[in-house]
């Protein structure tokens, strides 16, 4: 017989605590309206998973869990960045936020190539030279660049776009079986106001702190999917994993492309090894991170996590202010549920099985939810703070 859970307490007699040790078995979706709990909930949440000695890994966009006692938390910017040669060139635009189009869009992911040669192969600092480079010269360098060699200084992508440029002679002294023997500067100024763009925002502190561009000797810090790699692998002593994405917290696409982007190298870690110990992934605010458009919510890492994870034992728990705000094919993924306040009836009404009417959730103080398990009648419970929480208002 399991022991009752801490963090949740029973007000309804006729509920058993088995319905509180259920919870753990589905995706959870915790809803309010704001200020009524969810983040109190979710922080009492992991601490109960601590007890159990389960592991967690919360996307933090805010910054809101660093209080969170046990962990081990990788700050975006401060001691952890991400690996610009692990996005797509429109990845990579995505997050910088620049519009380009198709003819500089293939420019730039040649720019990279040639960068990743320089960098990996090469060995050498500053752009891969392309004038009077025999085009074979480059081919074989091409050939040679392997899949681990996908690491390249970001901050010379404008350097190396002009490079991008150059092309043959246009008269007799014209020799085709170099990759060019001139810059093309039309070509170049045609597109400076975008390559100036590009340039300016990877020059931005933000992005620089991202990218982490300005290594320094003697600082260490760890790429972010290389983080969730060991995480994954084996069991730390620390369950808890927060990875503080609040650096981004000004550029809400970049933040939802970079949180997408890790929530798939989770499912794609996991599907290589599909073996592995149970994970929470936790995401406090989740509608702030779906796309509006429900023709993008396939591609999106949210999504796809919480449709392929379950089987990989890989749970989800998302807070939402509505569960209207969540795209309807992604709300009925949830089998379990804990309703804090929520005054719409809509609202209500689009959470379909509980049971729940609109003045039951309306009437519920700060710091209770309707507990609601797949296929159970809703408990009433309360949600106990945490006890390093308790200890802390004590003191
Ligand atoms: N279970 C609880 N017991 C006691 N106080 C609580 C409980 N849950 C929340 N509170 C209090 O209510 C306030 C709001 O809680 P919280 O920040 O968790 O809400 P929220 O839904 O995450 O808000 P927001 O929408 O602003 O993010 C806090 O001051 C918190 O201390
Ligand atoms: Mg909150």
């Amino acid at each position: 017989m399991q022991e009752a859970l801490d963090f949740l307490t029973l007000t309804d007699r006729s509920a058993s605590d088995r319905l509180v040790n259920a919870m753990f078995s589905h995706h959870l979706l915790i809803v309010d309206q704001t200020g009524s709990g969810k983040t109190t909930t979710t922080l009492s949440l992991l601490g109960q998973l601590q007890q159990l000695n389960q592991t967690a890994i919360i996307f933090d966009p805010t910054g809101e869990y660093a209080k969170l006692p046990n962990a081990i938390t990788y700050r975006l910017g401060d001691n952890c960045y991400l690996e610009a040669g692990k996005l797509t060139v429109d990845q990579l635009l995505t997050v910088l936020q620049v519009q380009i189009d198709r003819p500089l869009r293939t420019k730039l992911q040649q720019a990279v190539i040639d960068l990743q040669i320089q960098h990996n192969i090469k060995n050498e600092q500053g752009p891969y030279r392309r004038l009077n480079c025999p085009l074979v010269a480059h081919q074989r360098d091409e050939e040679g660049l392997a899949a681990w060699a996908s690491d390249f200084p970001v901050q010379d992508l404008l350097t190396q776009v002009i490079e991008e440029f150059v092309v043959p002679f246009t008269d007799n002294r014209a020799n085709y079986t170099l990759l060019g023997q001139q810059y093309d500067r039309a070509g170049i100024n045609h597109y400076w106001p975008l390559l100036t763009a590009i340039h300016d925002q990877l020059a931005s502190p933000t992005f620089r702190a991202l990218f982490d561009t300005d290594k320094h000797a003697g600082t260490m810090k760890s790429e972010l999917n290389f983080i969730l790699k060991m995480f994954l692998h084996q069991r730390s002593q620390h369950r808890t994993l927060v990875v503080d994405l609040s650096l981004l917290k000004e550029h809400e696409e970049s933040q939802r492309l970079v949180l997408s982007l890790l929530l798939k190298e989770v499912l794609r870690l996991r599907l290589r090894d599909s073996t592995g110990f149970p994970v929470n992934v936790i995401i406090d605010e989740a509608h702030r991170y779906l796309p509006q458009d429900e023709q993008c919510l396939a591609d999106n890492g949210i999504f796809q996590l919480v449709r392929e994870g379950r089987k990989l034992a890989l749970k989800m728990i998302l807070t939402t202010q509505s569960p209207l705000d969540l795209p309807a094919r992604l709300r009925s993924q949830f089998g379990d549920l804990l309703v804090h306040r929520l005054l719409d009836q809509e609202e209500v009404v689009s959470l379909p099985g509980t049971g729940l009417t609109q003045q039951e959730t309306a009437q519920l103080p700060v710091g209770q939810a309707e507990l609601c398990i797949l296929g159970e009648a809703p408990a009433l419970v309360k949600v106990n703070l945490p006890a390093w929480w308790r200890g802390d208002k004590n003191e």
